[in-house]
């Protein structure tokens, strides 16, 4: 059996995640046992959603637990079988965490599911035609339910959640606007996915000027907010947003990392009589084959697009993750194995 390199939780942060949180450990991949499964993972998804987990706090989701591979989605091939099901070769979908290979009982549901890379690259299952993407779509079509002409606002717009969000809006023939970091992921927020409009935040550092900024962008006001951020961009939405709009609470990245994030005038949610729902996707499982049919679909026939970061080789997995946390992806964050 092959060895395998994982990186672990090895400390919890104290502040800012760093790259000494994590320890590369060699392993053994243990024999399989009837109705196991050896994947050999091509790609790492890295995620938001593990900052939080790398505290011990409560949460949605249960404490990283030390000393053992972090938790991640991953994509890769069946190598080695001993489930009927699975065959060497197949393309498969699951959470195989950070390390190289992972040993899966191929029985239990939902654990490893087979994927077609015909048409859809085997990395979108990680973004666009996965978790990200069914979170967009669940955001959007559930809780903002835009209408034709309406306006959505998405922050984090060029990312994996948000470039999705901007382009299932305009397919629904409303105006998208996007607010993103930098001339660059602008420009490509509405060159390339389509985008009405952009605001870079780091180009207006106060709230009247990211207002006034976003002013222009609207001038019909904002009726569905997609927020993935927090912080001065989502005061300055919430100013902007028309009456009985609704705001899909998605993340709040921008407080990861320990900083508060408060709403500076929550008055704003009564006096437009907002609805605001914060959710989590993996809540919300019986939607999946719908948005994923729907984003397969679109991406297969080039109509939904998107772009990946992509770092090389497991040691860069801590890297690149405290990179995601910074902004320094550009898309939906990769690391590739194979
Ligand atoms: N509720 C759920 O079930 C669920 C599921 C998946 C994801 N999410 C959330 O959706 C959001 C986007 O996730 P994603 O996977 O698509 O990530 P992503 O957008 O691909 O990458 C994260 C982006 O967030 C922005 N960012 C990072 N730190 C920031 C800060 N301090 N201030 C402002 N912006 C910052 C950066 O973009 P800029 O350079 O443009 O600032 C960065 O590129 C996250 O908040 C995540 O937690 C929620």
């Amino acid at each position: 059996m092959p060895q395998n390199k994982q990186i672990h939780l090895d400390n919890r942060p104290q502040g800012e995640a760093a790259v000494a949180n994590f320890k590369l450990v060699q392993a053994q991949t243990p024999e399989l046992s009837d109705g196991q499964v050896l994947v050999r993972h091509h790609f790492l998804s890295l995620d938001p959603y593990m900052r939080g987990r790398m505290n011990d706090a409560k949460s949605y989701a249960v404490p990283q637990p030390l000393g053992q591979v972090m938790g991640g989605g991953t994509v890769g091939e069946v190598v080695e079988t001993k489930n009927p099901k699975f065959a060497a070769g197949d393309k498969v979908v699951g959470m195989g965490g950070w390390q190289e290979y992972s040993v899966v009982d191929g029985s239990q549901v939902g654990m490893l599911r087979k994927v077609d890379t015909a048409h859809i690259p085997l990395s979108a299952y990680l973004g666009s035609v996965g978790m990200p993407g069914v979170t967009a779509w669940y955001g959007l079509m559930k809780i903002c339910e835009p209408k034709a002409g309406e306006t959505v606002v998405v922050s984090a717009a060029s990312g994996a959640v948000g470039s999705v969000v901007g382009q299932l809006a305009k397919a629904r023939g409303a105006r998208a606007v996007g607010i993103a970091g930098g001339p660059d992921k602008c420009a490509y927020v509405v060159n390339e996915l389509g985008f009405d409009a952009c605001i870079d935040y780091k180009a207006h550092g106060d709230a009247k000027s990211l207002y006034a900024a976003l002013k222009d962008a609207t001038p019909d006001g904002v009726d569905c907010l997609f927020e993935n951020v927090g912080g001065i961009g989502l005061d300055a939405v919430l100013s902007r947003m028309n009456a009985f709009g609704r705001i899909a609470l998605c993340g709040m990245i921008a407080g990861y990392n320990g900083l508060p994030v408060p709403i500076s005038q929550p008055q704003l949610l009564l006096q437009s009589r907002l609805k605001l729902q914060g959710f989590i996707v993996s809540e919300h499982m019986e939607h999946w084959p719908a948005a994923l049919t729907e984003l397969g679909t679109l991406v297969a026939t080039g109509k939904l697009k998107f772009r990946e970061s992509v770092a090389q080789g497991i040691e860069s997995a801590p890297e690149a993750f405290i990179g995601l946390l910074k902004g320094k992806n550009f898309g939906k964050q990769l690391v590739k194995l194979v």
